[in-house]
């Protein structure tokens, strides 16, 4: 079966995305003053009143999201994400729905259009996170709800709601988001549960609108319906977006073709805000990472949590400067790349453009470095770090020994060839090989 034409135009729509390859969630709001995560008031059944002591108290003193780009700009990271509105409820933005947003609290202004300008202004793409659950709305479901703050709160349980008057407050605060800051290139819902998933959302509708305003924009896959089927819901999205983990192997629909996807992660183990949680990953692990993703034909989205006054954690801009000197040497491997069409070496990884290969040797080896099923296939090998030749050689002793395959070739980066030498880069060497022409996985 050929593609179906909602997955072209996924494809169409997906174009700079899977150039792109690496970005930044942003999860910022409220809950940055308890800095206890961004479910803080659900984990505490916290109730509204001590909730909104927040909001009185809310006054982001060092945002500058001009310093936010910058960071992310120096981390390699192309494009960025930011919560909106997250489950709270509380709007970063300027609306005509409520009063629980950003301009009615100290900081007096639109936040999120200072992001949208700054981003935009670093040449970044920008994306606004929307949580379809809210837990301020009144008319959200509460007692029962799977997370609601007061869900096992009795006096809630006879207090009525209607459900059809929060997907229209939600579709309204869509359209604002879609109509007010000019081009947005993503929007990433999160997310369905239960029975509330689909047309529970009014989806079908939704996406009508969001499309109509937004032409070109990218939408996750947070608001149900299956995207891997040949004839996918409207609303299934134009990318995967599996949470704290990295699939095994690249995503195909039933057809068989690959889905875009973005694997998201967390620097430490909080996406808002978490002042006791230290624990960040280093920039090697991004980067290996970052690299899995890719090798794999997916994007990377990691992320921060700026603290009550703005500010993204030192931690966290020490480690994303540290991907980002990597990326300087090393982003032709990453930028543009796919999967390559060659099996997974044993030593690390592969990403491909075109004709080239891209080899990520992660692991230290014995000896010189087997690329199982090259020979003949490649042209020249060189370090993309440096631009020095990488040494391209026969098994060193056939003769003798019978472990290497007929069309395997070997490397390594000095002489003899049988030598063991310590990895030049020990995060992840790259070495580019130029292949024969015939050898290409159709990225240009
Ligand atoms: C989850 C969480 C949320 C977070 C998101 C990021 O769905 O509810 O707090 O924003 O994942 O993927």
């Amino acid at each position: 079966m050929g593609k179906s034409e909602l997955s072209m135009q996924r494809d169409r729509r997906s174009e700079w995305f899977r150039q792109d390859r690496f970005g930044m969630f942003i999860h910022w709001g409220l809950y940055a003053i308890p800095a206890r995560g961004e479910w803080v008031r659900s984990a505490e059944k916290m109730p509204e009143e001590d909730y909104m002591e927040y909001f009185k108290e809310f006054d982001p003193v060092r945002y500058d999201p001009k310093e936010w780009a910058k960071t992310a700009k120096r981390a390699g990271m192309r494009y960025a994400v930011l919560t909106a509105k997250h489950h709270d409820g509380f709007c970063l933005f300027e609306t005509g729905t409520t009063d629980f947003n950003a301009t009615r609290t100290l900081a007096g202004r639109d936040l999120v259009k200072e992001y949208v300008e700054a981003f935009r202004a670093e040449g970044l793409k920008v994306g606004l996170y929307y949580s379809l659950p809210d837990w301020h709305h009144p008319d959200y479901p509460a007692y029962g709800d799977r997370q609601h703050p007061m869900r096992d709160n009795p006096a809630f349980k006879d207090k009525t709601h209607h459900f059809d008057r929060y997907v229209s407050y939600m579709h309204e605060q869509v359209r604002e988001l879609c109509t007010n800051y000019g081009k947005i290139d993503l929007l990433w819902f999160d997310f369905s549960y239960w029975q509330y998933k689909g047309e529970a959302w009014r989806a079908t509708d939704m996406i009508r609108m969001v499309r109509e305003l937004q032409p070109d924009i990218l939408i996750d896959n947070r608001l149900g319906g299956n995207m891997f089927a040949h004839e996918p819901d409207s609303y299934a999205g134009d990318f995967h977006g599996p949470e704290q983990g990295v699939p095994r192997e690249g995503l195909v629909d039933e057809d068989g073709c690959s889905v875009p996807w973005e694997a998201c992660i967390t620097l430490n183990n909080s996406w808002g805000y978490a002042s006791a949680d230290n624990v960040f990953k280093d920039a090697k692990f991004v980067i290996r990472t970052l690299v899995n993703c890719v090798s794999k034909g997916g994007n990377l989205l990691v992320n921060v949590g700026p603290n009550a006054y703005g500010e993204i954690p030192a931690e966290s801009v020490e480690r994303l400067q540290e991907v980002g000197k990597w990326l300087e040497t090393n982003g032709k491997s990453i930028y543009g790349c796919d999967a390559s069409n060659f099996a997974k070496p044993e030593w690390g990884r592969y990403t491909q453009k075109g004709k080239i290969l891209f080899a990520h040797v992660t692991e230290q080896v014995v000896g010189h470095i087997s690329l199982q099923g090259l020979k003949g296939k490649i042209r020249k090998a060189r370090l993309l770090r440096d631009g020095s030749e990488a040494i391209l050689t026969e098994f060193w002793n056939a003769e003798v020994d019978t472990f290497d395959g007929p069309n395997d070739i070997f490397m390594n980066f000095a002489l003899p060839v049988q030598s063991t030498f310590l990895l030049p880069d020990p995060v992840d060497t790259v070495v580019q090989l130029e292949l024969a022409i015939d050898e290409t996985n159709g990225v240009q």
